[in-house]
């Protein structure tokens, strides 16, 4: 059996035009558009690629989108005074920091800076207490794209046994989160899980985050399980041939072993083209989810957690 490979690229452009049509109707309304603001801090290439793809999507959505390059050398006191202008701005419903943040910089205390209404990530301390408590909060992007394609290739989640592979604050514990309000029976392992792959072989519905290039194999995959990739690791490719320099040319893989696994698991997120394009989705989706709270309108439907 081969597993249904789940088109996250499909998806997230259904995702998009969603929010479109929301940003159009509630723009001719009330007037103001729905604003993201993007700070970038230094020039970190993989940054700046996610950062010009985030512009042009909001733009393409019908958003406003704000853009704040800062030299790395930039203070602390200038970063935090800039998120605070940004938390008055009446123009701007969403705030995204870059990270990571150069050394320098403590990155929690200027998450925890950015107006929690406005925090479109999901990472103030107030969102991660919210999701954590069940209350209405800012999901966190990734894990988002990962329940809603979850929630769409198997209608309810109640009851079924998911496994989260890893434990960051930015995927592992909100997706254990999330899972957890869909009524699943969450287990979250990690690098010092004892037998991980029968811990992993239990499950209905792997989420792989561990960043670790096709950590997971066939055996960790119960046959018909759904497998949700969330890595992308750049390894070398000498099959490719060289660059320029003679070192190996490179390709993007996931956490997943994925022609083995795709042979035994139901479903499954390809590595590029599954998780990947549904995250910056899901930031137009929480931006225009900030702007509807902001104005007291109703949220749009299927498009939060
Ligand atoms: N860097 C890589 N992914 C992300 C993300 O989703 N949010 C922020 N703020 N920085 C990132």
């Amino acid at each position: 059996m081969s597993a249904k490979v789940i088109d996250g690229k499909a998806f997230a452009a259904k995702v998009r035009e969603q929010v479109a049509e929301h940003v159009q109707t509630l723009t001719s309304k009330h007037g103001v558009k729905p604003g993201l603001a993007v700070v970038l801090v230094g020039e970190d290439p993989a940054s700046q690629v996610y950062v010009r793809n985030k512009g042009k999507q909001t733009v393409e959505v019908g958003m406003n989108s704000f853009e704040h390059r800062l030299p790395a050398d930039t203070s602390e006191e200038t970063l935090i005074g800039l998120v605070r202008q940004l938390n008055e701005s009446p123009d701007v419903h969403g705030i995204l920091v870059q990270l990571p943040l150069p050394s320098h910089l403590d990155s929690d205390l200027v998450i925890n800076t950015i107006a929690p209404e406005k925090d479109v990530d999901g990472f103030h301390i107030s969102n991660v207490g919210l999701l954590g408590t069940g209350q209405k909060s800012m999901a966190p992007c990734t894990p988002l794209g990962c329940l809603m394609m979850l929630r769409e290739e198997l209608g309810s989640l109640s009851g079924l046994n998911a496994v989260v592979l890893g434990r960051s604050n930015i995927v592992g514990k909100p997706m254990a989160q999330l899972l957890l309000r869909d009524s699943c029976t969450v287990t979250i392992a990690h690098s010092r899980t004892k037998d991980i792959e029968a811990v992993s072989a239990a499950a209905d519905i792997v989420v792989a985050a561990v960043g670790r290039p096709e950590m997971v194999k066939a055996n960790w995959i119960k046959p018909g399980a759904t497998v949700i990739d969330v890595g992308i690791n750049r390894v070398d490719a000498p099959e490719l041939g060289t660059k320029e320099d003679g070192s190996p040319k490179t390709r993007i893989v996931g956490d997943v072993a994925y022609d083995e696994v795709a042979k035994v698991a139901g479903a499954i997120t390809p590595v590029p083209g599954g998780v990947g394009p549904m995250t910056i989705a899901c930031l137009l989706a929480n931006t225009l989810t900030a702007y509807c709270r902001a104005n007291d309108l109703p949220e749009p439907t299927g498009l939060t957690a």
